[in-house]
């Protein structure tokens, strides 16, 4: 996927990795259409790059009502889009039975509904012009569950599922999919994981490991911009911890030997 004028959606891009992208991919001379709920952040990266680059839809993901027609609403002011980055993510960190109902479904529903949503909102499009590039942001939680953020894993390894059946669904397409599988970066996000003592014991453990360097999410940021240009199936970050996510994904390879040749495209 050549970026340079190509049109990429980021979601999450009011900080951290998301953030980090949307500089990366407009030093590279993508268009980019910012989602997040942070109306002030994304104006001031609007700013920073160019309107003529750069747009801001605010939204919450985790509202039903705000996401529905999302897609439709960038694409009506800001032309087709040729790449989805599912970026947006959150988590909730201590014991499972002390979430509330809301915090729970918030969970869900940004991590692995809103995933699912746009991706169902903007293929129609792709694959009528048989042309784009999803990318879902998942995590080594994915594939390693931890204690006080089984939620957040679970709707990881949600994602890990779903790309892996989206891939199967969209052979010969002409639209491809990423799957990011990342350890620990230095955002907020960590921050929060170090909150409770039971999560931040396992950091602590796989950090002794060797097995958790903690990322700098510029590089992740990187990274997902090559893998997007590469088209590659997956970008697992750091190296070490790339043959748990690799095992994990074993029997979802073997599905796809399985249907081999099997026509799976949507009709
Ligand atoms: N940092 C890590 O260690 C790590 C490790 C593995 C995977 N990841 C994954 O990497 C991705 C980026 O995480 P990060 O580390 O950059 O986290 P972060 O710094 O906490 O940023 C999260 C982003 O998601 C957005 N977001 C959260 N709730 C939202 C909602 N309801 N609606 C719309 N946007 C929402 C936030 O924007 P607003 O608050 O402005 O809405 C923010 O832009 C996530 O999918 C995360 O699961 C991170």
């Amino acid at each position: 996927m050549d970026l340079a004028n190509a049109h990429v959606v980021v979601t999450g891009a009011s900080r951290g990795i998301g953030r980090e992208l949307v500089e990366v991919l407009a030093d590279r001379g993508a268009r980019l259409a910012l989602v997040a709920r942070s109306r002030d952040a994304l104006d001031a990266l609007v700013r920073e790059i160019g309107d003529e680059r750069a747009a801001a839809f605010p939204c919450d993901l985790a509202d039903s009502v705000a996401i529905d027609g999302l897609i439709d609403r960038i694409e009506a002011t800001r032309g087709p889009i040729d790449v989805l980055v599912n970026n947006a993510g959150l988590d909730h960190t201590g014991a499972f039975t002390a979430m509330t109902a809301a915090q729970l479904r918030a969970v869900i529903e940004v991590n692995l509904i809103a995933t699912a949503e746009l991706c169902r909102q903007v293929l129609p499009g792709m694959t009528r012009r048989g042309h784009g590039h999803v990318v879902n942001v998942s995590s080594i939680a994915g594939s390693l569950p931890s204690a006080g953020v089984i939620a957040y894993c679970a709707t990881k390894a949600g994602v890990n599922q779903f790309t892996a059946g989206l891939r199967a669904e969209l052979k010969h397409t002409g639209i491809g999919t990423t799957l990011v599988e990342i350890g620990p970066a230095a955002t907020q996000m960590m921050d929060h994981l170090r909150d409770y003592e039971p999560t931040a014991k396992g950091v602590r453990r796989l950090e002794r490991l060797g097995l958790a360097p903690e990322l700098d999410p510029r590089v992740v940021a990187t990274a997902m911009a090559d893998a997007i240009t590469a088209r590659r199936r997956h970008l697992r970050m750091p190296k070490r911890q790339a043959p748990i996510s690799a095992i994990a994904e074993l029997p979802r390879r073997i599905g796809s030997l399985v249907t081999l040749g099997l026509k799976t495209a949507p009709r």
